[in-house]
């Protein structure tokens, strides 16, 4: 089966650094929908230490009430953010669960690639998960050179309810994709995203290299496996 969820995309348009106007937007989904995507997450940066969650709020719903008229329902919008992790967010007397995918509890966060996941980045997950009862997607963790590097600390982070998402466009590049498809068939990866932010940036063409890969150099349950995460997240 083809993999049917992009859980991860900059394509709303004028948002952050990605799709800069509605036409793109729409080429952009329709590329995904061309590689048999049914299900895009819509999730801009949204950087806690530069904005203000309500402001961030302001834009991103402006944004995706403009994209959503234009749409067909050709495919299923989800609107989440990709939340930059720092100790701002804490400071909102919102709920923080209005960044999370279509308000669910799971958040795509990101934090800095420097981090060795122990101490503050800890502290961070720990509230979020503790005190905010939201469950974390870590987004590309291809990005983290200690969690590359230490799959036991990755592994600590799964087992504590961490979801690792990864990007579609990784797959294609050498050396790197024969290290994630062995993680990916061990279970280290559990979504996957194409962080397109344009037809050439984290293009997502990408997204059909990989579903190639299905029964090849990929078992058929590992696809299955991931739709399927991706699904639990909407029911
Ligand atoms: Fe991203």
């Amino acid at each position: 089966m083809k993999l049917l969820y992009d859980m991860h995309s900059h394509i709303l348009p004028g948002v952050d650094d990605g799709a800069k106007s509605v036409e793109e937007s729409l080429s952009l989904i329709n590329r995904l929908t061309k590689c048999g995507v049914t299900d895009i997450c819509l999730t801009p940066h949204f950087y806690t230490h530069k904005e203000s969650l309500s402001d961030f709020l302001k834009r991103r719903n402006e944004a995706f009430d403009l994209l959503k008229s234009k749409v067909g329902d050709k495919v299923n919008l989800h609107l989440g953010a990709e939340v930059f992790v720092t100790k701002y967010l804490f400071s909102n007397e919102e709920n923080l669960k209005s960044v999370c995918y279509d308000s669910t509890d799971y958040m795509l966060t990101e934090f800095s690639y420097s981090s060795t996941f122990s101490g503050e980045t800890m502290n961070y997950i720990s509230k979020l998960m503790n005190n905010h009862g939201i469950k974390p997607i870590l987004a590309h963790v291809e990005r983290y050179p200690y969690l590359m590097k230490h799959l036991d600390v990755l592994e600590e982070l799964i087992y504590m309810g961490v979801m690792i998402q990864s990007n579609a466009c990784s797959f294609t590049e050498f050396p790197l994709k024969i290290r994630l498809t062995k993680m990916l068939k061990n279970g280290y990866i559990q979504l996957i995203g194409s962080d397109a932010h344009s037809l050439t940036r984290n293009s997502p063409d990408a997204f059909s290299a990989l579903s190639a890969l299905e029964g090849k150099k990929i078992p058929k349950d590992v696809f299955d496996d991931i739709n399927k995460n991706s699904k639990e997240i909407f029911m």
